[in-house]
């Protein structure tokens, strides 16, 4: 029936982008310093230095009041320019705009029992310029950081205690802003940061590779029962909002088709999709419970836990989806893939400068797998290619390949809506030039709009309509009949 289907009326098309990638004013208004910004930026593109935080130099950190060698402290400013910012983003028409709170803002080292008004204040003026514009906010509750302080004072979310912080977060901002918000999501990419310092806030550097396993997995289990309170509380505040999950999600294909790899990619797209698993159907599988205990993994839970899970389950799924992976039994692949990416080689697909595998048919399957097997509606609110600009003497900047990249993935992700998918919106990626999350680079740019500054925060800051600008606002004006 209703065939040929296309985008929904109010398909939600936008942009992407997360506080501590693009805010700056990171010590001011009675803000704390963040996870995020004690993380150094890389020397090259494959570095993570995030994996590198120890407790030296996190005090090393605090002790540095200058952003030189943390470019999160200071993003592109948008704490200044968010007026200027929205304009372009109302220009291109967006529907809707990602963000997200940082939470260091409302409480700045996460156990204040009172919120702090300037930050209150701040993403009152944010979600007010969007309302002039008829943008709905879609609003990470945490991306990628957390007040610092409950790492130093807790380690992070390994502590059960930064649950509570975070309920007294979140009850804050949902009631603060109960009218201006509608859509929100809890963790970004509960599964990637999880497993180190940008998502569990955790210092376990010098541990063994079995501690460490121990160890995020409980974190991740205190981000699940978070992420289930915030839902069930979202919810009794305001019965209208929509509360998410977000996951990275990697499609994961066999090497060959021999069944042992087949079997291989299986388990590895399980344990990428576990995380969803939690946060729709309330449950951690029994694939996992195997899983956990045959690597001696002993969650601590309290007698409530699976209740509260089952309770907070989500709205829709978001994701992020960048790339593709393979997997052998074996590990027979090529393993020189780029950073983020832990898969083998797929030798049919491009690679972009970071070494990302670019796969828009993935997008499709992907699109079509996660709806056979949650049928709750998705989201995509991060997609898009990394790339370095070349802003020309005239301010225009000619993105040909960063078009292409966004088409082939728009054609696929309306062939998965005309498969039956249920998709609410799509948010690209860094919709305005940020700093990277892996690699804390200016270069690797993502946006619509050029924003005038290196890796070594020189430049003037000022915004340019790169001509992915105009191509974008063309496909939001058609619904994505015509890219
Ligand atoms: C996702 C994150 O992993 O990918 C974003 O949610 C991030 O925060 C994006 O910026 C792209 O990664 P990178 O490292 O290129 O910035």
């Amino acid at each position: 029936t209703n065939f040929p289907r296309e985008f929904k009326e109010g398909f939600l098309w936008g942009g992407a982008t997360a506080a501590n990638q693009v805010e700056g004013g990171w010590n001011i208004d009675e803000k704390g310093l963040t996870t995020a910004e004690v993380v150094r930026k890389a020397e090259n593109r494959t570095e993570l230095t995030f994996n590198e935080v120890t407790k030296e130099s996190i005090k090393d950190a605090i002790a540095d009041s200058t952003d030189t060698l943390y470019p999160k402290r200071r993003g592109v400013d948008f704490y200044h320019n968010y007026r200027e910012d929205i304009r372009l983003f109302a220009e291109m028409g967006f529907k809707a705009y990602r963000m997200s709170i940082a939470w260091a803002r409302i409480f700045p080292n996460g156990d204040e029992l009172e919120p702090n008004e300037a930050g209150l204040a701040f993403y009152d003026r944010v979600f007010d310029e969007l309302a002039k514009y008829n943008i709905e906010p879609v609003v990470t509750l945490s991306h990628y950081e957390m007040p610092l302080a409950l790492t130093v004072k807790q380690n992070g979310w390994v502590s059960r205690k930064t649950i509570t912080s975070f309920t007294r977060y979140t009850e804050v901002v949902f009631k603060r802003y109960r009218n201006k918000v509608k859509y929100w999501l809890t963790f970004n990419e509960i599964n990637a940061g999880t497993f180190g310092f940008m998502g569990t806030g955790a210092v376990d550097s010098a541990l063994s590779e079995d501690e460490k396993l121990q160890l995020r997995y409980q974190a991740l289990h205190h981000q699940f029962i978070a992420s289930a309170l915030a839902v069930t509380q979202g919810h009794t505040i305001n019965p209208e909002f929509k509360i998410g999950s977000m996951l990275a999600r990697m499609q994961t294909y066999p090497l060959t088709p021999n069944p042992v790899d087949v079997r291989a990619a299986q388990e590895n797209d399980n344990l990428n999709l576990f995380f969803t698993d939690v946060q729709v159907r309330g449950e951690y599988p029994e694939f996992m419970n195997r899983y956990l205990s045959e690597h001696q993994v002993k969650l601590v839970m309290e007698p409530d836990d699976e209740k509260i899970i089952k309770m907070g389950t989500v709205d829709f799924i978001s994701f992020s989806y960048y790339m593709s992976t393979v997997t052998s039994a074996n590990n027979a692949g090529d393993k020189s893939v780029g950073n983020m990416l832990n898969g083998e080689k797929n030798p049919y697909l491009e690679t972009s400068e970071w070494g990302w595998q670019v796969d828009p048919v993935g997008l499709r399957i992907s699109l079509n797998e996660m709806w056979n097997r949650y049928h709750v509606p998705l989201f995509i609110v991060e997609n898009g290619l990394g790339a370095a600009d070349q802003l020309e003497a005239d301010g225009s900047v000619h993105d040909e390949y960063r078009i292409n990249y966004l088409r082939e993935h728009i054609t696929q992700m309306k062939e998965a809506v005309k498969d039956g998918v249920d998709l609410m919106g799509y948010t690209m990626w860094g919709c305005i030039d940020l700093i990277s999350a892996s690699t804390s680079e200016m270069s690797k740019r993502y946006g619509f709009i050029y924003v005038d500054q290196d890796d070594d925060g020189h430049g003037s800051l000022k915004r340019y309509k790169k001509d992915s600008f105009d191509w974008y606002q063309h496909v939001i004006d058609t619904n994505g009949r015509e890219m």
